[in-house]
């Protein structure tokens, strides 16, 4: 007789120190090298994972994604990062969670309406309710209860993290990051119920779309998409952004939202899908 196993779970960023946390808590796994990323394929929370950098932009996301799918037959893709925070109140050391994603640098006009995919119809793209929901109550618990434990003092007092909030709703991709806030500023006009910038998620969500494979979207904001948004940006990525990934990770991982940090070794039940 056939023992049905689950397909593994794709986690995806665009810079190593947001998956490197996870690596670490994965010490007996397989890599394969395909296209030039390395795919680490191991158990966190007795879930089978595949764990791989992507590296920055549309191309390089979609790219993997497509491998995820292709040679590891994932059941569902998780996508971690930083953004850009251009909607009103979205701050530094929030959290962003995706339940629609779009490019706001697709412009086939005037061919097809502008932000529409050209022959899919469609603009917006939505993540697996589920999952963005088990992500929300993670990234909620993390904030709650992990957070000003994990980050150090020095960091959260350089970066203003006194109260930060879990949002929910649309993200915007685009092969280009914003630091002006005349971009930023164009960007929200013309989508006002964007909540913040980044450089990969619209890619993702068309390939998932495209497969039906479903994914979620979780990111941390690093800056406010204007003049001062590269300033100190790899020391927010180091210092707070790989922290709040391996913490959310871990909860999601493991099933836990209300209480304090979780082991991944617990082998509690994935989110939903
Ligand atoms: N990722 C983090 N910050 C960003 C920005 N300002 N623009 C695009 N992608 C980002």
């Amino acid at each position: 007789m056939l023992i049905p196993t689950l397909k593994p779970l794709g986690i995806v960023a665009a810079l190593h120190a947001e998956i490197a946390g996870l690596l670490e808590t994965m010490p007996s796994r397989i890599s394969r090298r395909i296209g030039g990323r390395d795919y680490h394929c191991g158990v966190l929370a007795g879930r089978e994972c595949v764990i791989v950098l992507a590296r920055v932009g549309k191309v390089a996301a979609a790219a993997t994604v497509v491998t995820l799918i292709h040679a590891f037959d994932v059941e569902a893709i998780v996508f971690t990062g930083v953004a850009g925070g251009i909607g009103p109140g979205v701050a530094v050391g929030d959290i962003v969670i995706g339940d629609v994603v779009m490019q706001h640098d697709l412009d086939a006009s005037p061919l097809f309406p502008r932000y529409e995919i050209p022959l899919l119809a469609i603009s917006r793209l939505p993540s697996s309710a589920g999952m963005s929901d088990a992500m929300a109550a993670c990234a909620s618990a993390f904030l709650a209860h992990d957070m000003a434990a994990d980050i150090a003092p020095d960091e959260r007092a350089a970066f203003g993290l006194q109260r930060p909030h879990v949002h929910r709703g649309l993200i915007v991709s685009g092969d280009c990051f914003v630091s002006g806030a005349t971009h930023a500023n164009d960007i929200l006009a013309a989508l006002p119920d964007a909540l913040c910038v980044e450089m990969e998620g619209g890619a993702v969500a068309q390939v998932c779309f495209e497969y039906g494979v479903p994914f979620t979207l979780v990111r941390t904001i690093s800056d406010r998409a204007d003049a001062q948004a590269a300033t100190d940006f790899m020391r927010f990525v180091n210092g707070v952004a790989s922290v709040y990934a391996s913490g959310m990770l871990r909860r999601y991982l493991a099933g836990v939202t209300d209480v304090a940090t979780p082991s991944v070794a617990s082998g509690a039940p994935v989110g939903r899908l």
